[in-house]
């Protein structure tokens, strides 16, 4: 976390397995405006570091018998043996101020890696449970998060009566489910749909336009809207 006289700190956690995607380039520009408004920027590039999304026994040393994966976490802070690369991301988490989820909109929700992030650390007993409780007793509050994404639908599936629907009520589980959770205020969520369809001229506005919107939100962002 920043001391009162040091820059506040934004923590970047990318999900695509492409450099050339517009996501990437969106996250990049995202980055690039948090640091115009004062941030310092950390960013975590899940495909790039080939990220375990598995939350599985292995992480917690030879186990026997009947395998409770949230009351291994509990005890892996207790006694200080959470899995290395959990310990780094999750420091890394406690410090930020300011979270931002980048992804592709799969399913209608988080890529596989990402989620496989939320499930490793996401800790219990580290930013919910044991000392710290949830929603407004979670140890994150305080902090806030939001969402950075891109979308295959056009704006217009995303109106209420439109195809797919409108997309804070299916991103619900995500700004509820897992970010409220611990204690982020969300707020809302900086989108450009249908980037494929888009020319390079209307590619280029749309990332001026994300520049804007995350610096915005990084100054005076409001809460997700539902
Ligand atoms: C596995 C998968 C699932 C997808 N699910 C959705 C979806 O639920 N809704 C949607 O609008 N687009 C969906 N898409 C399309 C992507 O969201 C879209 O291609 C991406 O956001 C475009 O950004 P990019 O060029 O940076 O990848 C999906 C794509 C893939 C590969």
């Amino acid at each position: 976390m920043s001391t009162p006289d040091a820059a506040p700190v934004a923590l970047i956690v990318h999900a695509h397995p492409e450099p050339q995607s517009f996501s990437t380039a969106q996250m990049v520009t995202a980055a690039q405006a948090l640091r115009e408004a004062g941030y310092r920027v950390d960013i975590l590039d899940l495909y790039a570091e080939k990220w375990s999304p598995i939350l599985d026994r292995h992480e917690f040393g030879p186990l026997e018998g009947h395998f409770k994966p949230q009351a291994e976490q509990m005890r892996a802070v207790k006694d200080g043996t959470l899995d290395a690369a959990v310990r780094d991301h999750l420091d890394r988490l406690l410090a930020a101020d300011l979270l931002v989820l980048s992804f592709p909109l799969w399913w209608f929700s988080l890529p596989a890696i990402l989620k496989g992030w939320i499930d490793r650390v996401f800790v219990m007993g580290g930013v919910f449970g044991g000392d710290h409780g949830t929603f407004g007793d979670g140890a994150l509050v305080g902090k806030r998060a939001m969402l950075l994404l891109t979308t295959g639908g056009v704006s217009e599936s995303f109106q209420t009566g439109g195809t797919l629907g409108p997309l804070n009520d299916f991103l619900f589980h995500i700004h509820r489910g897992m970010l409220e959770f611990v204690g982020f205020q969300v707020l809302d969520p900086v989108v450009t749909h249908a980037p494929v369809r888009m020319t390079a001229q209307a590619r280029a506005a749309a990332l001026e336009a994300v520049g804007r919107s995350v610096g915005r939100a990084a100054r005076d962002g409001r809460p997700v809207t539902r």
